[in-house]
C-alpha cells in the first residue's frame, strides 16, 4: 500500500470538479483516507511548492495555488502515487493523454486542475504538510 497527496486546485474546485477528481480516483480502485478544503496563503503556496522555489513559474504558481479554495485529500493504494498522476495527465494539458482529468479539464500548463506528488518523499512531505497523522484513515 501507498499513499500520495493529491489536490483539487482553485480552478478545479471554481469549475466544479471536486466530485468528478475523486471518482475518477475511487473507480481505479484508490480510497480516500483524508480529506479536507481550505484556502492557502501566499506563504503557505510557496511552502507547499518549495522545490520550485527557482523556477521561473514560481511566483505565479503560488498566485493561482492561493487564489481561491482548494481540496487536499490523501490518496491510499497499491501504486497510488503513479496511478494518481497517470489519471492526472502530463503537467500540459496539450501533452496530457486523451481521457485524463488534465487532457479533459484543464486550461492551461499551470491552471491544471489536480496536483498529485510525484515520489514517496514528495508524497511524505505533503501530506504531513497538510494532516497529522490522526486526521489519516487507517
Ligand atoms: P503538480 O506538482 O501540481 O502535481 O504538477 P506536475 O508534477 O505535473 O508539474 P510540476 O513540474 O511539479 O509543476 C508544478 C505546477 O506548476 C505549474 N507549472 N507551470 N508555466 C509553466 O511552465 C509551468 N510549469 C509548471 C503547474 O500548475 C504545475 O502543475
Ligand atoms: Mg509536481
Amino acid at each position: 500500500m501507498e499513499r500520495t497527496l493529491s489536490i483539487v486546485k482553485p480552478d478545479g474546485v471554481k469549475k466544479g470538479l471536486i466530485g468528478e477528481v475523486i471518482r475518477r480516483f475511487e473507480n481505479a480502485g484508490l480510497r480516500i483516507t483524508a480529506l479536507k478544503m481550505l484556502k492557502l496563503t501566499k506563504d503557505q503556496a510557496k511552502g507547499f511548492y518549495i522545490v520550485h522555489k527557482d523556477r521561473p513559474f514560481y511566483e505565479s504558481l503560488t498566485d493561482f495555488m492561493s487564489e481561491g479554495p482548494i481540496v487536499v485529500m490523501v490518496v491510499e493504494g497499491e501504486n497510488a502515487i503513479s496511478k494518481v498522476r497517470e489519471i492526472m495527465g502530463a503537467t500540459n494539458p496539450r501533452e496530457a493523454a486523451p481521457g485524463t482529468i488534465r487532457a479533459e479539464f484543464a486550461s492551461d500548463i499551470e491552471r491544471n486542475i489536480v496536483h498529485g506528488s510525484d515520489s514517496p518523499e514528495s508524497a511524505s512531505f505533503e501530506i504531513g504538510y497538510f494532516f497529522s497523522s490522526i486526521e489519516i484513515m487507517d
